[in-house]
């Protein structure tokens, strides 16, 4: 499949709806995802990035098949992570000369994952590559959005922005373009992939926004690695990813748990009903970890001004689930969120103090001592959790 995306560019990438992970298990992909590759054919014929490995000789044979490998002058890869140069070593078996543009960080990635020692051509922030008929390809370096090695290139005339990783979504759209999908289905797409992937860059992504909004390019397309490419009002995703790296929060809270035998489950669901009933326009979502996909619990993390952690003692701490999740709850680096922590007993009841202390390593303020409750909660404690809610509801 080839899509035409503005006069001489064209999409060449994959759409892999069979995706359901990413990142090994790190992240859930429910509706798939795309590698979005381009050809831009001017007076040279330049092709940005590849696609992973698995659909390396489905791209190279369609390639082939659309303009003849002969006729290629040149790849930018814009990022070396293998979703988006896994086809490189079956394109360069065929084209050993063509040459690379990348990265100095990128050589590095490229050389450590394919072992070849390929025509690498080195640019940074402001290099160009002029692709004919009055048309150029200005390199912007975007270290650490999100590897060393980012990049983005901007195709002057066309107006395209060809950004990478940056603003996409792990979404697969027959449509291709932002107009043509499902809007609420791409807004959580794009929130979910900001959220899990760039939330811990949000201050060099604050940076680098400035950086490239001083640029003044006129930017009629963002043309993304994954996912739609924003041609209907593109700006709308840099203005949400303005906010997002600001520390981002809406009127939530969470609260998740993992439970044994009920008891930590009956807190979880008491303390939801004491922050409903003290601020009762406040979203409260109450999530089962055990139960529920770590990628959109994380989502609702990242929308909340507070994050209550629950789990039973077991072995003088939490159970694994609970474990696996702050771990990477920590990983993310939240900014300027509140956090508290709950749980049932029998013995020793480390559980609650462990999470409340993990969570403050964290970056998050705690905001209560935490809640325990030996052996399963009776009326009285129940009615202990539904207080302890209120008073964090009026922490908030
Ligand atoms: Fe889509 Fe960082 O690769």
């Amino acid at each position: 499949m080839i899509v035409n995306v503005r006069n001489n560019v064209d999409w060449v990438g994959k759409i892999d709806w069979e995706l359901r992970s990413f990142h090994g298990s790190d992240y859930s992909t429910h509706r798939g995802s795309s590698y979005n590759a381009y050809l831009i054919r001017e007076e040279k014929t330049v092709l940005i990035d590849t696609v992973w490995l698995p659909y390396a000789d489905e791209f190279v044979n369609q390639l082939d098949s659309y303009i003849g490998l002969d006729h290629l002058d040149a790849i930018v890869v814009n990022h070396g992570e293998v979703d988006h140069s896994g086809a490189l070593k079956t394109l360069m078996a065929r084209r050993p000369d063509l040459p690379i543009y990348c990265t100095a960080k990128a050589v590095d990635s490229l050389k450590g994952q394919y072992h070849s020692d390929w025509n690498f051509n080195v640019v940074k922030t402001g290099d160009v590559l002029d692709v004919g008929n009055g048309k150029q390809l200005v390199f912007v370096e975007m270290t650490m959005l999100h590897w060393p090695d980012s990049m983005a290139s901007y195709l002057t005339q066309d107006n395209i922005l060809f950004s990478n990783d940056a603003f996409g979504q792990h979404y697969a759209t027959a449509g291709l373009f932002n107009d043509l999908a499902k809007q609420e289905e791409l807004d959580y797409e794009a929130l979910k992939y900001y959220a899990n992937i760039l939330t811990p860059f949000s201050a060099i992504l604050r940076k680098k926004l400035s950086e490239v909004l001083a640029l003044n390019l006129t930017i009629d397309i963002i043309a993304t690695s994954h996912g739609v490419i924003w041609r209907d009002n593109p700006l709308q995703i840099v203005e949400k990813y303005s906010a997002w790296a600001n520390d981002y929060q809406e009127d939530q809270v969470t609260v998740v748990y993992d439970t044994m035998w009920e008891g930590t489950r009956h807190l979880a669901d008491a303390i939801a009903s004491g922050i409903a009933s003290v601020s009762p326009h406040t979203v409260v979502k109450v999530c089962n970890i055990a139960k529920s996909d770590r990628n959109d619990v994380i989502t609702e993390v990242f929308r909340s001004k507070l994050l209550v952690v629950g789990s039973p003692t077991v072995g003088n701490n939490m159970l694994s689930e609970m474990a696996a999740f702050i771990h990477f709850v920590k990983e993310l680096k939240f900014k300027k969120k509140l956090g508290a922590s709950f749980g049932c007993y029998g013995w020793t009841g480390e559980a609650p103090k462990i999470m409340s202390e993990e969570l403050e390593k964290g970056g998050f303020k705690i905001v209560a001592e935490p809640l325990r409750c030996k052996w399963n909660p009776d009326e009285a404690f129940i009615e202990q959790a539904v207080q302890f809610g209120k008073s964090l509801a009026q922490a908030l």
